[in-house]
Formats: structure tokens, C-alpha cells, sequence
């Protein structure tokens, strides 16, 4: 099969690694391998695991910081939620560990990394008035992973090289409660918006007294193909029944609190009431840097493990 990446790939698969030439990992992770990936060798596969969590927001609020010409597709996300407090938008957060990244068909791999941002779902991207788009303006990454920040940054992403604990797991594992938190790296020399050391992200989650979003929701929100600047879209396929999702890494509840300062707010923000998240670590399936006028009308795809 001959396997042509899309445009934006030349920029990442000059900083791609030869599988047999990987860096050395200085931590060993926890995370399960991926097991998919000569299934979709012509995509970008790996594992993800992650803690996403419902931030709700005011809609004046999440209205303010959208880009004014993306409408929210607020009747999308009472569908889902239909007891979603009114004049309330469900932001959401994900912190999360990317790992065994592959793309097979080149025979490459990308070293794991941590990432953390605000993830604004069911945005009218196309202005069709249907089709859900996750606006994801601002992440902080791994800071020795130029890869995979010169990979987010070619969609036009606010990128904050940063430092992770744990450094190379989803979240603290063992207990009931866990930590997961990201502190930018920036160099003082670095004039770029988006190279701030001052950016962090904390997030305490605890299991959860009741599952406040159903599971669906978190498979909704993480399935909507995402973009930062609109001018290509990303297709990443969360594969939410697969046996990582099971006994004995069965998905969590969780409940906690989320501090950060992260773009595209400019200030410190604290939610500590009523967050409600989930931990899951999903295979996923990638599609890098479509024509986003080509997932009109997207509502997912029905392969094994979805
Ligand atoms: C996800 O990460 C947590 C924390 O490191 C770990 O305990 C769990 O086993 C991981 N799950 C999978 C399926 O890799
Ligand atoms: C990938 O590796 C396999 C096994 O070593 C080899 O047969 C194949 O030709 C390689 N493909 C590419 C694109 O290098
Ligand atoms: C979006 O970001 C990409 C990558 O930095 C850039 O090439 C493109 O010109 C940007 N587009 C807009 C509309 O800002
Ligand atoms: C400054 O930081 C930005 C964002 O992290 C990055 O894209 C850019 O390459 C950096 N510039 C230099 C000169 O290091
Ligand atoms: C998310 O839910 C909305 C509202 O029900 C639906 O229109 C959309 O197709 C779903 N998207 C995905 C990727 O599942």
C-alpha cells in the first residue's frame, strides 16, 4: 500500500524516530501497549490515558473567549445532557499520558508524552448549524517532546513547553486519589505568548460518589474532531470498548479540582465545586490534518473496540 501523510506529516515525521532508534525512556510507564496499530497502519495509533473532566462554565463566559465567528451547538450538548444547568457550557479538561504512538505503514514512532488544555466542544466550525467541533486553542506538552509540540503547533495550537508529575504516567496511580500537573518550561529569552512559564495546571481527582456525566458524554466530547486555528482539522477516533476499559483497568468517576492557568483564559482559574470527571485510557486512531470541511456532518465511525 503506498501511504501519502497529508501535508502537515512533513513537519512531523522530520522529528519521527526510526522505530529501532527510539530515545531511551528514563521512567517506565504504566500504560498498557498499543495493540492496534498494524490494524490502522496508515493512521497514527497509540494509547491514551487520561483524566477528562466537565468544567461548566457561563455561556456568556465561554461565549466571550470563542472565536465570535464559531457558534455553540448548545441544543448538541442538551441532547447529551439534558439537565445541564441552564446558561452553563461544559467546558472540559483533559489531562492526559499519549503512549506507544505509531504509524506504522512508515514504520515510525514518536516518543510518549503528557499533554494538558481546555477543550471547548460542539463549536459550529463549519457554520452548517450541526457538525460538533472541539476548539483546542492552548496545550502545555512535554518539553523534551519537540515532536509532538511542532506536531500540535501546526494546527495553529498555543503551545507551552512544560514539565510533568508523573513524568511519564497518566496521573499519580495507587489510593483513591490522584495528581496529575503540568508547569510551563519556558526560557525567560522567549518573547512568544505562548512560551510562559507562568502556565500550569493541577489536577486532584478522587473516585467519584456518583457518575454526574454519563460515559457516552466523555465519548462524545473526545470523539468531535478538533482544530486550533481552523485551518486543518484533527480526526482522533477514542476507541472506548476495548479491554483497557475493562477489569482490571475499568473506567473511573472521579470528582476533585482543577487549578490552572492555562491559555485561552490569561488568568489563574480555580474550579473546586461540583468537577466531575472520568479516567479512561483509550486506543485511539488518528487522522492528522484533514480538510475540515471534509468531517461535515461527522458523528463518529463504527469500528471494532468503538
Ligand atoms: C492508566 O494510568 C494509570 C496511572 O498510571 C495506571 O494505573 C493504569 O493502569 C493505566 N491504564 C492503562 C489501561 O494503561
Ligand atoms: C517496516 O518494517 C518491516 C519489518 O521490518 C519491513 O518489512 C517493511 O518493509 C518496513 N516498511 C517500511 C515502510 O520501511
Ligand atoms: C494556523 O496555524 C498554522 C500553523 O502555524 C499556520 O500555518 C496558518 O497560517 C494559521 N492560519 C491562520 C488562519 O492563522
Ligand atoms: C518560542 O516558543 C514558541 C512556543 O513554545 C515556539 O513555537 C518557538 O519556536 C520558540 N522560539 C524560539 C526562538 O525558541
Ligand atoms: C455528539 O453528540 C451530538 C449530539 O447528540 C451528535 O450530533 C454528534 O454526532 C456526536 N458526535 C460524536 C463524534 O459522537
Amino acid at each position: 500500500m503506498v501511504f501519502v501523510p497529508a501535508a502537515g506529516w512533513a513537519v512531523v515525521l522530520s522529528v519521527l524516530l526510526p522505530a529501532s532508534d527510539a530515545v531511551p525512556v528514563s521512567c517506565v510507564t504504566r500504560d498498557q501497549p498499543n495493540a492496534i496499530a498494524e490494524l490502522y497502519p496508515g493512521s497514527a495509533t497509540g494509547i491514551l490515558n487520561a483524566t477528562i473532566a466537565v468544567l461548566p462554565i457561563a455561556l456568556e463566559l465561554a461565549r466571550q473567549v470563542v472565536p465570535a465567528q464559531y457558534n455553540i451547538l448548545e441544543h448538541a450538548y442538551r441532547d447529551l445532557l439534558p439537565s445541564f444547568p441552564q446558561g452553563m457550557y461544559p467546558l472540559v479538561v483533559q489531562g492526559a499520558h499519549d503512549h506507544d504512538i505509531q504509524l506504522k505503514a512508515y514504520n515510525l514512532t514518536i516518543p510518549d508524552f503528557s499533554r494538558v488544555g481546555f477543550e471547548f466542544p460542539f463549536l459550529d466550525l463549519l457554520g452548517d448549524g450541526y457538525t460538533s467541533f472541539s476548539w483546542h486553542p492552548a496545550q502545555l506538552i512535554s518539553a523534551q517532546n519537540a515532536g509532538a509540540i511542532q506536531g500540535s503547533e501546526a494546527y495553529g495550537t498555543l503551545v507551552t513547553p512544560a514539565t510533568f508529575e508523573p513524568s511519564c504516567d497518566a496521573y499519580t496511580p495507587g489510593g483513591t486519589s490522584t495528581v496529575f500537573r503540568a508547569v510551563g518550561t519556558a526560557s525567560a529569552s522567549n518573547s512568544s505568548s505562548a512560551c510562559q512559564k507562568h502556565y500550569f495546571a493541577d489536577l486532584d481527582f478522587a473516585v467519584a460518589t456518583w457518575p454526574a456525566y454519563p460515559l457516552d458524554f466523555f465519548k462524545n466530547v473526545t470523539n468531535q474532531p478538533s482544530f486550533a486555528n481552523g485551518t486543518q482539522c484533527d480526526q482522533q477516533i477514542r476507541l472506548f470498548g476495548t479491554d483497557l476499559a475493562k477489569a482490571p483497568y475499568e473506567p473511573r468517576f472521579v470528582e476533585g479540582r482543577v487549578v490552572a492557568s492555562m491559555l485561552p483564559f490569561g488568568e489563574r482559574r480555580e474550579w473546586a465545586v461540583g468537577v466531575y470527571g472520568l479516567q479512561i485510557a483509550t486506543p485511539f486512531v488518528e487522522n492528522n490534518y484533514l480538510v475540515c470541511q471534509s468531517l461535515q456532518g461527522y458523528a463518529g465511525v463504527d469500528i471494532p473496540g468503538i
